[in-house]
């Protein structure tokens, strides 16, 4: 099944370093970041994971709960954790599926065969309390994922579901951002009593609303 945004994202059953669980229960009224990882004990997935586990708070501070994934089992993704937090400076803060059936990854099309049929690609969801998919991401084996990019997409996420905004190019928290061109300028003026620049008609640039 392809997954596209705005599908609901399947649910599952799985073992993971935390326990047994069910995801959509796990994720309750949280955002999700489902990230898959080619394989244990491997030297790019172990700076991603001790990167993630650092963190933890950003993603608290966004409601967000982080999980990876990969197609090992549950035991080696214990003694692999040990050398995450030995190397990276990090021990694990949230669990990691263990998927060694390939259930979860077949669900989520992790794996593409022509980069290889036996390990996961690196695929990102992004899951909104809806449950919705909002982003997917795929890099391949051989390049980390920036995860600082995953929480600034997080940021324009819940603030583009809030205010009538889009984010401009490489934009960051707290930068000016755009009004969306669906808000007719009458409108944009109640929306946006301090006014904004219009480079454009339709490029309208107001500073980031707040709340
Ligand atoms: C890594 O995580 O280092 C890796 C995994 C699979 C292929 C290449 C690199």
């Amino acid at each position: 099944m392809t997954l596209r945004l705005g599908d609901i994202a399947p649910d599952f059953e799985a073992d993971t370093t935390e326990g047994r669980i069910r995801f959509h229960d796990w994720l309750g009224n949280s955002w999700g970041v489902l990230f898959s990882h080619p394989k244990n004990y491997t030297p790019v997935c172990t700076t991603e994971l001790g990167y993630t586990a650092k963190l933890k708070p950003e993603f608290d501070k966004r409601k967000v709960k982080a999980i990876g994934l990969s197609v090992d089992k549950l035991e080696d993704h214990h003694g692999w954790s040990k050398d995450i937090e030995e190397t990276q400076g990090a021990a694990l803060n949230f669990p990691l599926i263990a998927d060694p059936d390939k259930k979860v990854a077949d669900l989520y099309d992790m794996i593409h065969p022509n980069a290889s049929d036996t390990f996961t690609v690196r695929s990102v969801f992004i899951i909104d309390p809806n449950k919705k998919i909002r982003l997917q991401l795929t890099y391949p084996a051989s390049t980390g994922r920036n995860f600082d990019e995953i929480l600034r997409v997080i940021d324009s996420l819940q603030l583009t579901d809030q205010h009538k905004v889009a984010t401009p190019v490489n934009w960051k928290q707290g930068e000016d951002v755009i009004i969306v061109p669906a808000v007719k300028d009458e409108d944009a003026k109640k929306l946006f009593p301090n006014g904004w620049k219009a480079l454009k008609p339709y490029l309208r640039i107001v500073p980031q609303p707040k709340g």
